[in-house]
Formats: structure tokens, C-alpha cells, sequence
């Protein structure tokens, strides 16, 4: 995406992040960050969104259980995993040698599909950050800590299953992602918008 907007070598320019803060950045352009986010938001929606999907669904848990009935459990734990990996091959991506992104949209993204009152919540939470201290990073770290927060306030304790480690240790990936941004908040040196 930032190509497109001539930004020659994102990962040597700004904060190095592929992600959108880091586009609108370097491009001095919002909108080419709006698209970026856009695209890395249905990378994470799409997956998940395909998972949950019925016929594929029914389809996926007969593959892998030869179950021929219903389990809303695996179900859960099915589509929580294919989220948890559509961000890790975000960070990961084999296409820009394995430093991928932090995983925030992509991440955002697979949310919105599970639980799409917590994304709203995490974005919220995102922006009243963002209007106060125009931090990416900082307001990054607030929408996901209050995405967290909303899924386990919206959601019955009994209904909670084995998905809600994948849960965690997805936002246990997008946190270490922004080890860098933490120690440059700490320090008081992390870039503003
Ligand atoms: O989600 C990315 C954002 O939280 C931080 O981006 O470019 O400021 O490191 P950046």
C-alpha cells in the first residue's frame, strides 16, 4: 500500500511498522493509512468471517473431528484459532521477511467478526486516547485493553471456553509487538501523529 503512495522503503522510514500509523506517517497522507487499515482489517475480518460461515464451519469441524453434529465449543475454539493465526502471519509475513506489522487492524478485524460490541468498545477506546495524546501506540494499547475488557463484560462466565486463551494470547502477540512503542512511551521519546 504505501508504494502506491511512493513511500520507496516504509521499514527504514518513521517508527518502521508496515501498519497504517506508520503509512500515514512517512506518505504525510491519512487517507493512504485509512486504506492500509482498511486491508489489513478485512485480512483478519475475512478469515474469520469465512470460518464462521455454516457450510464452512460444519464443513471444518467434520474435517477435523468426523463429527457429523454440531459443537458450538470446537466451533468457538476453530474460529478463535484461524483469527489468532491471520494476526500472527501478520506480524510474521513471509512477504516482507518475517517483520510483519503489530496486528492492530488485523486484530480489530477478527474481533469485529466474534464480537463486534467489544470492537466497538476497543475503538472508542482507541479514539478517546487518540484525541488526547495523538499517540498511535498508547491508543493502540487502551482500544485493546478495552476490547478486552467488553468481551468478558458482555459475555456470561459460563459461556467461557478453552478460546478465550487463544483470546488472550492473541493479545498477549499484539502487546510484545509493540515492545518497542512500550520503551519509547516509557522514555518519553515515542512518536506523536
Ligand atoms: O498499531 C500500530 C501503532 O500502534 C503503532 O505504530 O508506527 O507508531 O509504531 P507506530
Amino acid at each position: 500500500m504505501a508504494r502506491a503512495f511512493n513511500v520507496k522503503d516504509l521499514q527504514s522510514q518513521g517508527s518502521g511498522n508496515i501498519g497504517a500509523t506508520n503509512v500515514a506517517r512517512v506518505a504525510g497522507f491519512w487517507p493512504a493509512g485509512f486504506l492500509t487499515f482498511l486491508f489489513d482489517f478485512l485480512k483478519g475480518a475475512l478469515a474469520v468471517f469465512v470460518v464462521s460461515f455454516p457450510v464452512f464451519q460444519n464443513w471444518w469441524q467434520n474435517f477435523w473431528s468426523q463429527q457429523s453434529s454440531y459443537n458450538s465449543q470446537i466451533g468457538m475454539n476453530t474460529i478463535w484459532m484461524v483469527g489468532f493465526c491471520a494476526v500472527l502471519g501478520h506480524c510474521f509475513s513471509p512477504w516482507v521477511k518475517f517483520k510483519g506489522g503489530k496486528g492492530v487492524a488485523t486484530g480489530l478485524g477478527v474481533i469485529a467478526v466474534i464480537a463486534p460490541i467489544a470492537a466497538v468498545v476497543g475503538v472508542l477506546g482507541f479514539a478517546l486516547c487518540f484525541f488526547k495524546t495523538k499517540l498511535g501506540s498508547l491508543s493502540s494499547i487502551t482500544g485493546l485493553i478495552a476490547t478486552a475488557t467488553a468481551y468478558l463484560v458482555e459475555k456470561p462466565s459460563q459461556e467461557y471456553g478453552a478460546y478465550l486463551w487463544i483470546g488472550a494470547a492473541l493479545i498477549s502477540l499484539i502487546i510484545i509487538r509493540h515492545e518497542s512503542n512500550i520503551d519509547a512511551l516509557l522514555s518519553g521519546s515515542e512518536r506523536k501523529f
